[in-house]
């Protein structure tokens, strides 16, 4: 379907656990957050009901999301199951990898297609620093068997601060040692988020081609999001930039949200999300969700305001069924 600005809406970001084993500084305090509780969080019944709804309004492209989703039992039987809706074209993952050691296989069998790893930096200690955990290794091996399993692979690098030269350059000589993309993501002004100076992509991009002269934009599809993709004439190497908060790609943005206790989130930065949960839960008929998904979907907002000088804080229920609430990412699935 097509919301009120024009643009083709196929693709929804499913968060279906907020919970998480690691404690990235950018997106959790170390004592962690209030956890939402059980009952509150959908069952895949749920989901796969507002999926097929969603399929039905012309989603073709699913992202499952956490927290960390791979701590949800059972996500390996979602995924086999999202695929399987009728119309569904590509069902994918973004995880921390902690996890993908063991499941990788599984994930492939039940058909997913790619999967996100996020990694921030190669230095194991660098690692422990901004994940709280020392876990670098096992994200390595996931990473690994991910590859053996024939997902297709991407790196997703959150640049805090001024990531250094040096980093820059070890993930650049991992993607041309590896073949896997790395894509740098301009840090969000999203819960923890905040406390970072999102650093320009452009920096970055500046750096990349005062190494690497013959870099140049990739028109090979390489996934379903907003990231922009460099080749080298000479190497196999790739590198993805998402400049989510400078360049704003909302202009192009196909995307709605799910989080995992059951409001449909418009836009990365939207005060709104809309409960489907409680309708959910009374009953509503599979025709009434569809009216609702597309009522709401109409109203997307046009972009995100991260450069606005006023942040959101605290929590506003709204007497339409919609709440204004400052979520954390690992709420909101990123
Ligand atoms: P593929 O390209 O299909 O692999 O997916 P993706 O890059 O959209 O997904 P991923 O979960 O790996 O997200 C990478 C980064 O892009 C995360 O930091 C997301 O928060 C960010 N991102 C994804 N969608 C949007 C969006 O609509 N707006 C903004 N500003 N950032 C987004
Ligand atoms: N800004 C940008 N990216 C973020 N992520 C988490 N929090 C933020 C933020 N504030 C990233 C994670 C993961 C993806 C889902 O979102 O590192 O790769
Ligand atoms: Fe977990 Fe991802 Fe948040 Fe890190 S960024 S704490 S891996 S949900």
């Amino acid at each position: 379907m097509r919301d009120g600005n024009g643009r083709k809406i196929d693709y929804i970001r499913i968060s279906v656990t907020d919970r998480c084993n690691l404690r990235c500084r950018y997106c959790m305090p170390e004592e962690g957050i209030d956890l939402m509780r059980h009952e509150d969080i959908l069952t895949y019944q749920e989901i796969l009901k507002i999926a097929e709804t969603g399929a039905r309004l012309g989603i073709r492209r699913v992202k499952v999301t956490g927290g960390e989703p791979l701590v949800r039992k059972g996500v390996s039987q979602l995924i086999r199951e999202l695929n399987a809706i009728e119309g569904m074209e590509d069902v994918t993952l973004t995880t921390n990898g902690l996890l993908l050691g063991d499941m990788a296989p599984e994930l492939a069998e039940a058909g997913l297609s790619s999967v996100n790893v996020s990694l921030d930096t190669l230095d194991p200690e660098r690692f422990s620093q901004i994940t709280r955990r020392d876990r670098f290794v096992d994200v390595m091996k996931g990473i690994e068997s991910a590859v053996r399993s024939g997902l297709k692979v991407k790196i997703n690098c959150a640049v805090m601060e001024h990531l250094s030269r040096e980093d820059v350059l070890a993930f650049t000589e991992y993607s041309v040692k590896s073949g896997i993309p790395v894509r740098f993501i301009e840090m969000m002004p999203i819960g923890q988020g905040r406390k970072y100076h999102a650093m320009d992509n452009e920096e970055l991009l500046k750096i990349l081609s005062e190494e690497y002269g013959d870099l140049r934009e990739s028109t090979e599809p390489r996934g379903n999001g907003p990231a922009v993709y460099y080749t080298y004439a000479s190497g196999a190497g790739c590198i993805g930039l998402i400049s989510a908060v400078h360049h704003k790609f909302c202009g192009s943005c196909n995307r709605v949200r799910l989080t995992s206790d059951g409001f449909l989130k418009l836009c990365l930065d939207s005060p709104a999300g809309v409960d489907l949960r409680t309708p959910l839960r009374s009953g509503l008929s599979n025709e009434e969700l569809r009216c609702l998904m597309e009522q709401w979907i109409r109203v997307k907002p046009e972009s995100h305001h991260f450069l606005s000088p006023e942040g959101r804080e605290g929590e506003l229920p709204l007497s339409d069924g919609t709440r204004e609430k400052c979520l954390n990412m690992n709420q909101i699935g990123g």
